[in-house]
């Protein structure tokens, strides 16, 4: 209503509306490099472009004669009431989609503003705890890449939980980086700038490690492996006693990992396959969803991968997400508008989800049910 309103005015819309438009204005707004590396995907990209087309293989029934003049977005995660089920993805370099290189700064000011959580994630241009003190109390996570150094990995963590981070996500599907054929062309290489390194070379623990006169970002490019390394279910085991905080596991798709997982002490799954950017051929994120949430069997499902419109949260959400996660679509916002482009393109999902609602006839997230679905394959 309030565009609408703007608009009989002789307003114009500052950024895109629609995802098509916002993409070409990214591609523009970021060098070549960053471009590639952030719009990229795993092999010849088909995971990638499923994830997104699977969306229209659900329609969503309307319900007439509701006409709910309020909805209500808000979910509870745990224990904690957040404003809407929306919430940016972590993504490590998103530093680098800043004019100003301080991504994740701005990435925060923009989930202030709107109350959708930021997952801040291991590799950032800034560290953990300045991206605290701008979150304030809204709430916000930490994405854990798992550094082989168990002194390093509890660092990380306890600094998280030390920062106000309410949960930690363990990205599970990044230890060997995807076949990214874009990243692959000589000119893109390498993919990772050396200025999101700022949570391991700020680490207490890989600072005590360093010789006199070294320089941080350089031992931690020759001696990290940078998406940290293999995980597996004992260093799950050792890590889940290391904090109080709720434990996410990013990248579960499979229905007996879930089972798995609680047993393993996870108090939540995240449904994702990386955006499509980690290995082709795979099942969209979507289509796991539903052996997921059962198997989930009450525990939140988080989910992310392809989500690029009000109507897909809608959808996520009828299946039984608990909350959907956003990934490209703010970091091409923040390139091309910066913190208010963030704030615009968070409100516009959240304006075409909220309008759906009301058209509908789904007043609250509980009326958004399977039964509200119909899949049309
Ligand atoms: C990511 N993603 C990601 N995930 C993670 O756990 N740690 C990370 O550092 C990153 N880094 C990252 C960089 C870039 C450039 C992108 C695009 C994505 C994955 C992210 O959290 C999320 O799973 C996907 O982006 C969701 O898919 P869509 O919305 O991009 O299709």
């Amino acid at each position: 209503n309030e565009l609408y309103a703007q608009g009989l005015t002789g307003h114009q819309p500052q950024y895109p509306v629609r995802f098509a438009d916002l993409e070409e204005k990214a591609s523009a707004a970021m060098t070549p490099k960053v471009w590639e590396y952030v719009a990229g995907g795993a092999g010849d990209e088909h995971t990638q472009r499923a994830n997104c087309e699977v969306f229209k293989r659900w329609g969503l029934y309307p319900r007439m004669l509701v006409a709910p003049t309020e909805r209500d977005m808000s979910i509870e995660l745990f224990g904690v009431k957040l404003p809407s089920p929306v919430f940016m993805a972590p993504i490590g370099v998103i530093g680098v989609c800043a004019q100003d290189g301080h991504g994740d700064l701005a990435c925060a000011r923009a989930s202030v503003r709107t109350g959708v959580p930021f997952f801040e994630g291991t590799l950032s241009a800034d560290p953990l705890e300045d991206v605290a003190a701008v979150l304030g109390d809204t709430p916000g996570y930490f994405q854990l890449y798992t550094p082989p150094d168990r002194d390093m990995a509890a660092s990380l963590v306890h600094r998280a939980e030390a920062a106000g981070f309410q949960g930690i996500a363990v990205t599970l599907d990044t230890w060997v980086t995807g076949w990214r054929p874009r990243d692959l062309r000589g000119s893109n290489y390498p993919q990772v700038p050396s200025g999101c390194l700022s949570n391991y070379t700020s680490d207490p623990v890989f600072r005590r490690k360093l010789q006199p006169g070294e320089d941080a970002t350089e031992v931690a490019v020759r001696t990290l492996p940078i998406f940290g390394g293999p995980f597996r279910w004992d260093d799950l085991d050792w890590l889940r006693p290391q904090t109080e905080l709720p434990l996410m596991l990013k990248g579960i798709c499979h229905p007996d990992d879930v089972r798995r997982a609680k047993d393993h002490g996870a108090d939540a799954i995240y449904c994702s396959n990386h955006g499509g950017r980690q290995a082709n051929g795979g099942l969209t994120a979507l289509e796991c969803l539903p052996d997921v949430l059962d198997a989930a069997d009450g525990l939140p499902v988080l989910f992310d991968s392809g989500v690029r419109s009000g109507a897909d949260i809608i959808k996520a959400l009828a299946l039984g997400a608990t909350a959907v996660g956003i990934g490209r679509p703010y970091a091409y916002a923040l390139a091309v508008g910066g913190v208010d482009g963030v704030v615009h393109v968070l409100r516009s999902l959240l304006a075409e989800a909220d309008l759906i609602m009301a058209v509908d006839g789904y007043p609250t997230r509980k009326d958004l049910t399977p039964e509200a679905l119909r899949f049309v394959g």
